[in-house]
């Protein structure tokens, strides 16, 4: 690994970090966090980069979900339990229709940092940095709330920790029934034109779980053999090196922040310092891939990335989450997978149907229309088999909880409903009901 260090990124230009008032203070937090204990270990990033190795070569299939930003004051009981429930319900719809072992991922314990188009937003007249996630400042529209505070970087930390200690109790007992469809809120189901064959999917795995508890003699609700891993996007680099260390018996360096970081649109500039800092680490990485790039540079792009990123083909190591939107994914899509076919690596391909799909309305609330998140999954399924390629998995923006930021789905919301209960700050996210019902339409197509 050549020239690379913890700290070789800080020669290299850096976009989207917050400017921090006081650098002093920022460097006693980054102490504070290299000596305090790692969130994940090198065993489980091993473990998901054999998973993931088989999800690309098509024999699993991975799901990845959760907010667009967390929130320090959603780390609730109600919060996580919900966001786990609905994570393991697509999980097992998944499951049945695409007859492949699911990797659940989830988009939490770390997710508090976001890359925001503007660094400032005006309010009448006023200036004041944007908010850019619970790691950096606050979302209230005032000068001492919008002020970069390193100490944050601390409290992250620890929320991350309550939050994986809370997963990781749930998923080790306890957590009985949810694999069981007949104890899930399927309320919406009957205001579908599908509802009878909704009903029926559903009661297929219901017999399917049953057929398997009776053949194996093993619970579907004892989740003690499910996974259950972390992803953020790793954003804020003071704080993913802090957590960045050397393990015994082991070559190299592991993020140990979380599982499965990945590089944002935004942030994978080959000379920057994201790919700098991410290229020495031996984690599983994703990158997300935007319509952004010109498609003369793609294969230029696709080449120099892997070069970096993915340089020993190793399995498991590199996933690539495009993002296009269901208008661009046609134009785009082909020209990914034949760039990187072109390199003789292999690559894990996600689809994220949220992030090209992003509208505002009539008075201005970001929105996404349930139709479009999933024709952009439709087409990444038809484009990959057209191709000789295969989509390996899912990334959404969702929650446990019933909000209304994304239109559409069985209850047909629409851009008037998406006042009574819109809660994220950033992105919108398909709520529990659309996120289920998304699963089994896709889930149906996969099994096709
Ligand atoms: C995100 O995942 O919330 C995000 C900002 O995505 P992207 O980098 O794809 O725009
Ligand atoms: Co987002």
């Amino acid at each position: 690994m050549d020239d690379w260090t913890p700290t070789s990124w800080r020669t290299r230009p850096i976009t989207h970090q917050p400017t921090y008032p006081d650098v002093d203070a920022m460097d006693a937090v980054a102490e504070e966090l290299a000596s305090l204990p790692p969130l994940v270990t090198s065993w489980e990033v091993e473990s998901l980069k054999g998973q993931l190795a088989e999800a690309a070569r098509g024999e699993r299939f991975l799901l990845q979900g959760g907010d667009c930003a967390e929130q320090f004051g959603a780390c609730t009981p109600e919060a996580l339990t919900n966001k786990l429930k609905i994570l393991l319900q697509m999980s097992l719809v998944l499951v049945h229709g695409t007859r492949r072992r699911v990797i659940r991922v989830g988009r939490f314990a770390g997710q508090y940092a976001k890359p925001r188009s503007s660094l400032t937003e005006k309010r009448d007249g006023v200036e004041l940095p944007s908010y850019f996630g619970d790691n950096v400042n606050a979302p209230a529209f005032d000068e001492a709330s919008r002020r970069p505070d390193p100490r944050r970087l601390v409290n992250g930390y620890e929320r991350a920790a309550l939050t994986l200690n809370f997963i990781r109790s749930l998923v080790g007992g306890g957590f009985a029934d949810l694999h069981h469809p007949e104890f899930w809120n399927l309320g919406f189901v009957r205001h579908s034109p599908r509802a009878s064959e909704y009903q029926s999917m559903v009661q297929r795995i219901g017999e399917s779980v049953r057929f398997m508890e009776s053949l194996t003699g093993i619970s579907a609700g004892d989740l003690s053999r499910v996974d259950f891993f972390t992803s953020h996007e790793g954003l804020l680099l003071d704080y993913e090196a802090a957590l960045t260390r050397q393990v015994p018996r082991r070559r190299g360096w592991y993020n140990l922040s979380t599982h499965f970081p990945w590089i944002g649109m935004r942030t994978a500039a080959i000379d920057h310092a994201h790919v700098e800092f991410f290229r020495g680490i031996r984690n599983p990485l994703a990158v997300k891939i935007g319509p952004a790039i010109d498609p003369s540079d793609l294969a230029s792009f696709v080449e120099q990335l892997l070069d970096r990123l993915h340089p020993d083909d190793e399995p498991g190591r590199m996933t690539f989450i495009h993002r296009y939107g269901a208008e661009r994914i046609e134009e785009h899509l082909p020209a990914l997978i034949e760039a990187v076919r072109a390199t003789g690596r292999t690559v894990l391909f996600v689809s994220d149907p949220m992030h090209g799909n992003t509208v505002r309305t009539d008075r201005g609330l970001k929105t996404r229309r349930f139709e479009d998140i999933l024709r952009e999954l439709e087409l990444a399924i038809d484009i990959h088999a057209a191709n000789g390629s295969v989509l390996g998995g899912m990334h959404f923006e969702l929650t446990g909880e019933n909000v209304t930021e994304c239109t559409g789905g069985a209850r047909g919301l629409s851009d008037d409903d998406l006042g009574s209960d819109y809660q994220s700050l950033v992105d919108p996210r398909l709520n529990y009901e659309q996120a289920l019902e998304m699963a089994l339409l896709v889930a149906e197509k996969l099994g096709r």
